[in-house]
């Protein structure tokens, strides 16, 4: 048996959960469900990134406490994410007192590990609000090519990448004062002290822990192309502190009033999430993240964050005595009918425009996998697309094939299935290639080739619509002679369904379940999995799905313009 801990990302407690995250959690919670049917230790782990300036800010502007926001905006996040079927094993925060011990030793560890260094530096100052300016707090022409209006990191008009202070005419968005600069002692992560180590972590190969026999690479390979650019140059030190007023956790052993950079204490929270699990769970948290822990951990994130789950924090692990990730997995961005999801044209759809909408969310967690491979392409939400995926696939091949059947066998059977489980011509013509395809579908999902998958799987429910089709079951019925064979072709449909539901339960949980509840034979899990067995009772059949309509899926959009 494997152990397994993975994490998705800390969404951010200043935002709301959208289909793009939802895009991460799915990934993630597919991997997850994955691993435990087939008989794993698996804990999925995740939590609210909560401190920050944007969190400060918006406390701020409602007028509430950042813990009273932060528990909120928790609460709120955890409602959506459960709508979707994402299962969590804990979700926690980083304002907690687990938090807040681990990244206090995270920083005295690297300190101590000569990592740490400390030197003054001049930022820009909003005299007004007596604060120091994130860059996307101050706005100016651009040093380059002097288009006004630009963010203190970059140009919108000619992509120039910058730092605040090249700013001309700069104003701080907060007061519209001219800022002025100002210097302050800051704490370093100094980075480049680990490229040698970072160039051979990043780029190895390693023994596959899914049980193959070559070696795989730690990283996807765009991913370790990324990495090669940043890695090829010299690296820099990480500004890791931030001055008051900020929302965060003191800079330990230091007299002033700095914080910890929210980027140091946020990857230290999946630490802290788990060591909450390991108290309610009985785990042993050195098990898992002690230096020389035997138990697997893996990241799922998108790719705007690669830098630092791929350089930031194995460097942090390493020079603070913990183990390191076993692999990163980085996805693509989501977009909506073919562009960036945006609140003015609507397309900026949060996860509770869509469970409000009444669309079931195994729908969307089968379209996202029907498009989820191993790369880090984007993905894109065609909501026409989305509506034929789910009515043709799930729909049409899938649930047809119960559907089609469970009459036949109700009525003319007491719902009971044949005595050919593991022989006879529906064994070999529809269940035995169901059973077959365990190993292949089993290599897609651990490689997160979830397209794959979800291809295999629909052509196997073809395969046994076919057999129907040939066999004719509603023609066999008229002649009383052929009951037998009645019995067994529609008993082979059935077994096929229910393996077949086995292999989609970690995309589609809840139809899993009413499949289960239907097939009385509760969440069929992978390990193990046999066909229903000789005299088998299913129960009454009430239909899984119900087919989608156009307007349904349109009005994800439309609803989001009626209230912008
Ligand atoms: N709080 C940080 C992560 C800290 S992890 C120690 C953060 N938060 S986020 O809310 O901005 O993003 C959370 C995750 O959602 C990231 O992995 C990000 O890539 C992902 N996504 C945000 N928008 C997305 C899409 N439109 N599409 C797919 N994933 C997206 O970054
Ligand atoms: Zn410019």
């Amino acid at each position: 048996m494997r152990r397994i801990l993975l994490t998705s990302a800390l969404p951010y407690a200043n935002g709301d959960i959208h289909l793009g995250y939802l895009l991460e959690a799915v990934q993630t919670d597919i991997w997850a469900r994955f691993q435990k049917s087939r008989g794993h230790e698996c804990h999925y782990v995740c939590a609210d990134d909560a401190h920050g300036t944007p969190v400060m800010l918006r406390a701020e502007a409602e007028g509430v406490s950042a813990e009273d926001l932060i528990a909120r905006m928790r609460g709120e996040h955890l409602r959506d994410l459960s709508a979707f079927g994402i299962a969590f094993d804990h979700y926690g925060s980083t304002h907690s007192p687990e938090n807040r011990e681990l990244s206090a030793e995270m920083f005295r560890k690297l300190r101590a590990a000569g990592r740490i260094a400390e030197r003054e530096i001049e930022q820009l100052f909003d005299p007004e609000r007596g604060m120091f300016l994130p860059d996307r707090y101050v706005r100016g022409e651009c040093p380059r090519c002097g288009a006004a209006g630009q963010f203190g990191d970059s140009c919108e008009k000619c992509g120039g990448v910058y730092a605040a202070a090249e700013l001309k005419n700069p104003v701080s968005v907060f007061s519209g004062a001219a800022p002025v600069r100002r210097s302050s002692r800051h704490y370093f992560l100094r980075l480049a002290a680990d490229g040698d180590f970072l160039r051979e972590w990043v780029f190895e190969n390693i023994a596959d822990p899914g049980g193959g026999e070559k070696t795989i690479p730690r990283l996807q390979k765009e991913a370790a192309n990324k990495l090669r650019e940043w890695l090829s140059g010299e690296l820099r030190d990480w500004d890791i502190s931030r001055d008051a007023p900020y929302f965060g956790f003191r800079v330990p052993d230091c007299e002033e009033e700095k914080y910890l950079y929210v980027w140091l204490d946020a990857p230290v929270g999946y630490m802290a999430s788990f060591m909450q699990l390991c108290a309610r769970g009985g785990m042993s948290f050195e098990d898992f993240w002690g230096e020389n822990s035997a138990a697997e951990l893996y990241h799922f994130i998108g790719k705007d964050i690669l830098y630092f789950h791929a350089l930031f924090w194995p460097a942090m692990l390493k020079n603070s005595g913990r183990r390191l990730p076993t692999r990163v997995f980085a996805h693509g961005f989501l977009t909506v009918n073919g562009e960036k999801m945006s609140k003015s044209r609507g397309t900026f759809i949060t996860a509770r425009r869509y469970a409000e909408s009444g669309l079931p969310a195994d729908a969307l967690r089968y379209y996202y996998a029907a498009k989820l491979g191993d790369g880090i392409d984007d993905i894109d939400l065609n909501l026409g697309d989305f509506v034929l995926k789910y009515n043709g696939d799930l729909v049409g091949k899938f649930v047809n094939i119960a559907s089609r059947v469970s009459r036949f066998l109700l009525e003319d059977f007491g719902g009971e299935l044949d005595g050919e489980a593991q022989s006879g011509e529906g064994f070999s013509a529809v269940v035995a290639p169901i059973l077959a395809l365990s190993d292949s579908l089993a290599r897609d999902y651990e490689s997160r080739r979830y397209h794959s998958a979800m291809r295999s799987v629909m052509r196997a429910a073809d395969s046994i619509n076919g057999y129907l089709d040939e066999k004719a079951p509603w023609v066999m019925r008229k002649d009383k002679t052929k009951r037998a064979q009645l019995h067994q072709t529609c008993s082979a449909a059935l077994r096929g369904f229910h393996l077949l539901t086995a292999y989609l339960l970690p995309v589609t949980p809840q139809l899993a379940d009413d499949a289960a509840k239907f097939l009385q034979c509760g969440p069929p899990q992978w390990a193990g999995l046999s066909p229903l067995p000789a005299g088998h009772r299913v129960g009454e059949y009430r239909h899984l799905l119900r087919r989608m309509q156009n307007e349904n899926a349109r009005a994800l959009i439309q609803a989001e313009e009626s209230c912008a």
